[in-house]
């Protein structure tokens, strides 16, 4: 039987079905409605995402929330270094390579966007035409940055990467949309210098968010994921 929880306000089974829901619903949304977040339900979300554990509670994120004229210049400004072919300026080291079923999956998803979108196999500059959509942030009134302190290191980075996920669930149950971007940490040098951020700040990555265009194409498929035998290793004797 499951444990109940002290002063839970509801059933293990209703608190599980929410979060499954949650879970089940949530997806990277690429185009956004114009419409912008009141600051309450913006609050709401960071409040709530703000209970995310760290090492030794050290809560390393910082959140810059760009909106209105400050996302408009900053969507200027990402999109002209991005579009120039800049070189990769990530804080932290990207993945060197996708081998063996990480390669697969990263395939698989991204033959779902392109097949979504109409674009065909191969077509290299439809693809990097999309990729620059990163940096319209998909349309999305709001973006934020994530960044953490130098001297945490890697782990400062995978906190934020738990808040990240807190975020996008708040949102979710607060009927916006989000999608998690390391393509904004690709310019972490250009973010450092345009929010004039102290030189001991890491970007991890960005968050655009907002309501999502449900009528667009691109919001209308869905990531698959590796079933828990192919992910976990029960070890008991
Ligand atoms: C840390 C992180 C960074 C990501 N960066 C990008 C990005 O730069 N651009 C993008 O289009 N999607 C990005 N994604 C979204 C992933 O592609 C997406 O989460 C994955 O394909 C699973 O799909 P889903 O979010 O729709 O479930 C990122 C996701 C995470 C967790």
């Amino acid at each position: 039987m499951d444990a109940k929880v002290p002063n839970a306000r509801h059933s293990n089974e209703d608190r599980i079905s929410v979060l499954e829901e949650l879970l089940n619903e949530r997806y990277s949304v690429r185009a956004f409605l114009p419409r912008e977040v009141d600051r309450a339900t913006i609050e709401h979300v960071l409040k709530t995402a703000q209970r995310t554990a760290s090492w030794c509670n050290s809560q390393p994120w910082q959140v810059l929330i760009a909106s209105g004229e400050a996302r408009e210049r900053f969507r200027k400004a990402i999109y002209a270094e991005a579009a120039s072919g800049a070189g990769d300026d990530h804080d932290f080291t990207p993945p060197r390579e996708y081998v063996g079923v990480y390669l697969e999956r990263r395939r698989e998803s991204g033959f779902q966007l392109y097949n979504t979108l109409g674009i065909a196999r191969g077509d290299k500059m439809a693809y990097a035409k999309q990729a620059l959509e990163n940096y319209n942030f998909f349309g999305a009134p709001h973006v934020a940055v994530i960044h953490t302190n130098e001297p945490l290191g890697i782990y400062g980075a995978i906190d934020c990467g738990a808040y990240v996920s807190n975020f996008m669930l708040a949102a979710q149950a607060l009927g916006l949309g989000t999608i998690p971007q390391a393509a904004l940490a690709r310019h972490s040098g250009l973010i450092r210098r345009h929010f004039n951020l102290p030189d001991d700040r890491r970007v991890v990555c960005g968050i655009s968010f907002g309501y999502a265009d449900n009528d667009h194409k691109v919001n209308s498929y869905r990531t698959s994921r590796a079933s828990v035998a192919d992910t976990v290793t029960f070890v008991e004797e």
